[in-house]
């Protein structure tokens, strides 16, 4: 159940005066939101409080305690107007509690269902006080994207197989996709992409999209959408053509034909999602047309349906490290700056944080600052690809804050990138957020139950990335874990302090995870950063190490954002130390703002942060008794095994260094090992 468990809490004779009775639903169609959000209403009451609340005909006059649950539109048609409901957005809810009719009304019907969660998030955290707010989403787009292959495996999964396909199909049970639907509805999410960005045409098969009309089924009650990845080249693999050029009359039909098909399966269907020309996913540049071409094609066959395209900017190629200006970084800005305007208006292109690859710490990604007449997606990273595999314990709200709050200064006006995404900025109406969750079978979905938090708060973000870490992190605690005070702080530091720990003993000062980049992007592995085409170096020798990405002396990087922003990284004094050798190229020697050295911040960092992961552990066990055994143990391995994997990656990170460099450690510690 994740952060939904319902547990029980006691309630006294004030407590139980507040519950309401019954509960009155604008809209009894099995198939409705309305009717989830009445169904988990009296879950949730029976759970939490032991009371019994009967769902009943909606009555407008009545004085009894009731909560009434539906849209501002069937509650207007059936109670006649009401003032005090505000203006609400797209989805936005309104929430009154001001009894004894406690009102919870969307604008639409997905809107009233996040509006109950919301209710039943305060029932759950004790909290039974009087409020009346609207709010709203700051975006349309709130999805997730899952990375699950047809073969029941997930690409950077580390939840267990997938809960959608096995064995080249959909599965036949479909209980745990609904209980996903209710986790990913309780934190507004409203459309899920099934299969991964390195898409398997065989989807698209009429047998399997009758599957994913099942899947899609499922989620609908529960006001989320369902999205699919395509591979570019299905006319040809699939569809037999022999070509798969976007531009070709055949390929184009043959894409509106088995949109259409698509439909027909799932008449809501949300949109495409598209990885093109990357990573040896096939795309519109061999046969020398432009990604807008590859995007517009999808955008004109979902157009008819409402439809919409996600397409990554996540596009580049091998590189030659010998020459010092290539640079990785540089290239969805060089691949889509100039295609800026050239998209179809249903076209979202979908932007990872930063320029690389889910790092522990990248700058914003300049994109942002050079689509200004193109909607734009944020895209996330749930499952901890280079940041510990649910192995560790890292808590992301801090670090995606470092990029949603960057401001981009585009024209020399305030542009945090939060407000460009979101479309605000740049006046846009499309934009969003979507995060790569890749939940599995495993009991705990993801493979950590500490792991679930960053799940909960990436969809508080989606809806309002103003949303404070720490505040999404302790409602989180109490929704999973209950109230006690001790749980609550024990987990809030040991959660709060565990990105900086992992920076700390995986990459420092901007020089990315020091992981294995080769093939399992887990546990430390310097050397593999370099001498090698992806692109994603470290370019140290014996002398230093960064790369060099300014516009005088390197790659140029620096000089694809707007001009304060440029002239801040160009130079190493004004470059932050958090993101030194991501900009700059500078001997081991070298002098931080800090006032201590490269190499010596290094083993200092290494120490400092595997010493933090090691407190995790007893933290932890200061909470037995206070955590039922099962989930207790579960993450005490875990947190077991991060103590002595924080010690690896300390020791082999600043051994490497030491090796490389010769410079001792001036606390004796690194060099007589
Ligand atoms: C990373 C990840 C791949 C994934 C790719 C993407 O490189 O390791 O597994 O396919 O990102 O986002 O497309």
């Amino acid at each position: 159940d994740g952060w939904l468990r319902y547990a029980s809490l006691p309630c006294s004779h004030q407590c139980q005066s507040k519950l309401p009775a019954s509960i009155m639903l604008l809209n009894v169609t099995e198939t409705s939101p309305v009717y989830a959000a009445g169904s988990e209403i009296q879950d949730g009451l029976k759970r939490i409080y032991g009371a019994h609340a009967q769902i009943s005909q909606i009555q407008c006059k009545t004085s009894s305690s009731t909560v009434v649950v539906g849209t501002v539109e069937q509650y207007r048609k059936t109670c006649g107007s009401s003032s005090e409901i505000p203006e609400l957005e797209e989805d936005g809810f309104w929430l009154s509690t001001e009894g004894p009719k406690i009102r919870i009304l969307g604008s639409t019907e997905s809107g009233a269902l996040y509006g109950a969660f919301e209710y039943l998030s305060m029932l759950a955290q004790g909290n039974l006080s009087e409020v009346s707010y609207a709010t709203n989403p700051s975006a349309p787009i709130r999805w997730v994207n899952q990375w699950d292959n047809m073969d029941g495996t997930i690409e950077r999964g580390y939840g267990g197989p997938s809960i959608f396909f096995n064995n080249g199909a959909i599965v036949d049970d479909l209980t745990r996709v609904k209980q996903y639907a209710r986790l990913l509805a309780s934190i507004r999410i409203n459309a899920v992409v099934v299969n991964n960005v390195n898409a398997n045409a065989t989807l698209l098969t009429p047998e399997n999209l009758k599957g994913l009309g099942r899947i899609a089924d499922v989620f609908r009650p529960y006001g989320i959408k369902v999205g699919i990845s395509l591979n570019f080249a299905s006319p040809e693999t699939l569809g037999g053509l022999d070509t798969f050029d976007p531009l070709d009359p055949s390929v184009i039909s043959w894409w509106s034909n088995i949109t259409e098909q698509v439909y027909q399966h799932v008449p809501d269907m949300a949109g495409y999602l598209v990885k093109a020309d990357s990573e040896g996913q096939p795309g519109p540049q061999t046969y020398n047309r432009t990604l807008s071409d590859g995007a517009n094609l999808f955008a004109r066959a979902v157009h008819p349906y409402g439809g919409i395209v996600m397409f990554r900017a996540f596009v580049y190629n091998q590189l030659n490290e010998s020459n010092w200006t290539e640079d990785r970084a540089n290239a969805a800005v060089n691949f889509f700056k100039d295609l800026d305007g050239e998209f179809d208006d249903n076209v979202v292109v979908q932007i990872k944080y930063g320029p690389i690859d889910f790092q522990v710490r990248e700058p914003a990604s300049p994109l942002f600052a050079n689509l200004l007449n193109t909607s734009t997606a944020m895209e996330l990273e749930v499952t901890q690809e280079y940041l510990g595999q649910q192995s560790h314990l890292v808590y992301l709200p801090p670090l995606w804050k470092t990029v949603l709050d960057f401001d981009l200064r585009v024209d020399g006006k305030p542009s945090l990138v939060r407000d460009v995404y979101t479309g605000k900025r740049f006046k846009r109406k499309l934009g969003g957020s979507a995060a790569v969750v890749n939940v599995g079978t495993n009991t705990t979905w993801l493979g950590s139950h500490l792991s679930m938090s960053n799940l909960y708060a990436y969809g508080r973000l989606a809806w309002n990335p103003t949303d404070d870490s720490q505040t999404m992190l302790q409602d989180w605690i109490r929704l999973t874990f209950g109230l006690d005070r001790t749980v609550l702080n024990t987990i809030t530091k040991m959660s709060m302090e565990s990105w900086p720990a992992y920076e700390g003993y995986s990459g420092n000062l901007g020089i990315q995870t020091l992981t294995d980049i080769l093939y399992t992007h887990y546990g430390p592995n310097p050397a593999s950063q370099d001498n090698n085409g992806w692109g994603q170096w470290t370019r140290a020798d014996h002398i230093g190490i960064g790369m060099d990405r300014t516009v005088s002396n390197g790659t140029g990087f620096s000089g694809q954002y707007p001009d304060e922003v440029a002239a801040m990284y160009e130079s190493i004094d004004t470059t932050p130390d958090d993101l030194l050798l991501w900009f700059h190229h500078v001997n081991y020697t070298h002098r931080l703002h800090s006032g201590k050295t490269v190499i010596q911040h290094f083993y200092d960092a290494h120490y400092t942060g595997a010493a933090t992961a090691q407190t995790f552990f007893t933290q932890w066990e200061s909470l037995k008794g206070k955590i039922d055994d099962e989930r207790y143990n579960h993450v005490l391995r875990l947190l077991d095994y991060q103590s002595g994997h924080s010690i690896i990656w300390r020791d082999a990170i600043n051994n490497f260094y030491y090796n490389l460099s010769g410079i001792p450690d001036t606390a004796n510690r690194v060099n007589h090992h």
